[in-house]
């Protein structure tokens, strides 16, 4: 017979932690929580009446609670925090038990922590977890790495909890280590580029356009309904009919345009620099938060510096249905930067992923969920080394087919003096990559003219250096 206590506990009762266990609860586990604010403990308690949900105010309390070999999840904010709890835990666990990050990590944290609870016996698993408060409470997209046994221990409580898309969950195990919270941090930055080409439809079509919020609400809304079918335009469309307590207009009018973040963007820009495999659209949209947070600056230079007046002078309706084309194409195109750093991350760091299973994943519960995963799937279905999206001839043909609209739209975005970076730098992309040539001759001749950094030559093999003329 088992031994007595709860299946699993869960240290952090923010909203996320308190939603993710009752959740579990929901799924017939019995749980228990613990945080270090009592309100936090009492609100868990409250919520969960009626359900095997207990709840504990110290943290010995708390593993008291929990049937051995235990497992613990920690819902706490990542940095120091995290390794807080594991310290104020580690004198009360024993090995065999088992800790789960289900927080937003820093991967080589992850890795760091993993090592270090490994040598002391315990198990460690680095969990993704998507979907915001809601995804919590009613079924996120789980994204699990570090020790298959491990996993394998809460395999059902993760499977009975996960967001479903045709019957199957949204979770399966990832990979080794600090895949989980890797394939989570890649997520998130997929998830700032998604945001921000949407941004740029809206400044169109608001600034350029003069859409007003209704046919902003009109417009996402119709797009939500066809190939743009995702959770971003389906919360994006609710946003313009939203209204404001305060004022009773539409809120969206009376919200900063300063965006903000807690990092994960930002960090998976910086790891793909580290493996040289471009992200540009990402890149971009980490660079266009923190522009927009330059609000001074921004203020005084619009003093000085003119544009065009913006005014659009074609055919407004036929123009929108452009930047919904646009939109679908650049969208794509920001996955398929994503999926190419996991797929190179893959190699470098041995997490050995199955990128079709990542979009499996990815069809629900997540914030990026949308129905183009549909055929990112099949794509790595079809080619599971597909080094890069662009490539696979389905998605190929769909970009093809909107290539027009995007060219289009960034010429007009360009023309109106509206920016559109993401929607710009999407199509650098498609363009880079079906350039079998590039001009980086000319940057390798300019290397070797002033450093003599050497060049390898299309004719013959060999690294070559030659004396420039200087005149
Ligand atoms: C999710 C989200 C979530 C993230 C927020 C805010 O998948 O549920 O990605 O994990 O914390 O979206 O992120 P930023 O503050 O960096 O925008």
């Amino acid at each position: 017979m088992d031994k007595p206590g709860q299946d699993i506990g869960m240290v952090g009762l923010g909203v996320m932690g308190r939603n993710l266990l009752l959740n579990m609860a929901d799924h017939g586990c019995t749980v228990a929580g613990y945080d270090n604010d009592p309100a936090k403990v009492q609100a868990l308690i409250a919520e969960g009446a009626g359900k095997k949900v207990q709840g504990a105010g110290t943290v010995e309390a708390f593993v008291a609670l929990l049937r051995p070999p235990r497992a613990v999840m920690l819902l706490v904010p990542a940095g120091a925090p995290v390794d807080a709890v594991i310290d104020a835990l580690l004198s009360r666990l024993q090995p065999g038990d088992l800790i789960i990050d289900g927080g937003n990590s820093h991967y080589k944290d992850t890795d760091r922590r993993g090592q270090r609870l490994a040598g002391l016996g315990l198990h460690f698993l680095g969990v993704g977890i998507s979907g915001g408060e809601s995804g919590a409470r009613h079924g996120p997209s789980i994204m699990p790495g570090g020790p298959r046994e491990a996993y394998e221990r809460v395999r059902p409580i993760f499977e009975a909890i996960a967001a479903k898309v045709q019957d199957q969950p949204c979770v399966t195990y990832l990979g080794p280590g600090s895949c989980g919270h890797y394939v989570k941090m890649v997520h998130n930055g997929i998830e700032y580029g998604l945001m921000q080409l949407i941004s740029e439809t809206y400044d169109l079509m608001k600034r350029g356009l003069g859409l007003s919020n209704d046919e902003l609400q009109a417009t996402y809304a119709r797009w939500n309904q066809g190939d743009l079918n995702s959770f971003l335009i389906e919360i994006t469309a609710l946003i313009f009919r939203q209204p404001d307590e305060q004022t009773g207009k539409l809120l969206i009018d009376f919200i900063r345009g300063a965006a903000r973040q807690k990092g994960t963007g930002k960090w998976t820009s910086q790891d793909a620099l580290d493996l040289q495999a471009p992200v540009p659209t990402i890149d971009v949209a980490v660079a266009v938060r923190d522009l927009s947070g330059r609000e001074r600056e921004r203020e005084a230079v619009n003093k000085v510096l003119a544009g065009p007046s913006g005014k659009f002078r074609g055919q407004r309706d036929a123009f929108v249905e452009q930047i919904g084309r646009a939109l679908y194409s650049a969208l794509i195109i920001t996955y398929a930067e994503g999926l190419t750093l996991l797929h190179d991350a893959s190699v470098a760091y041995k997490y050995g992923l199955n990128l079709e299973e990542v979009a499996r994943i990815w069809r629900g519960g997540c914030i990026i969920r949308a129905a183009v995963l549909q055929n990112i799937r099949a794509a790595y279905r079809a080619q599971p080394d597909l080094p890069t999206l662009l490539a696979d001839p389905g998605l190929a043909k769909e970009l093809m087919a909107r290539q027009q609209d995007l060219r289009a739209v960034v010429a007009t975005a360009a023309e109106l003096g509206v920016p559109a970076p993401g929607l710009m730098t999407a199509l650098a992309c498609y363009d880079g990559y079906r350039s079998a040539w590039m001009p980086a001759n000319l940057i390798q001749a300019q290397r070797d003219f002033f450093g003599a950094h050497t060049y390898e030559r299309i004719d013959r093999p060999g690294t070559f250096h030659t004396h420039w003329n200087q005149e």
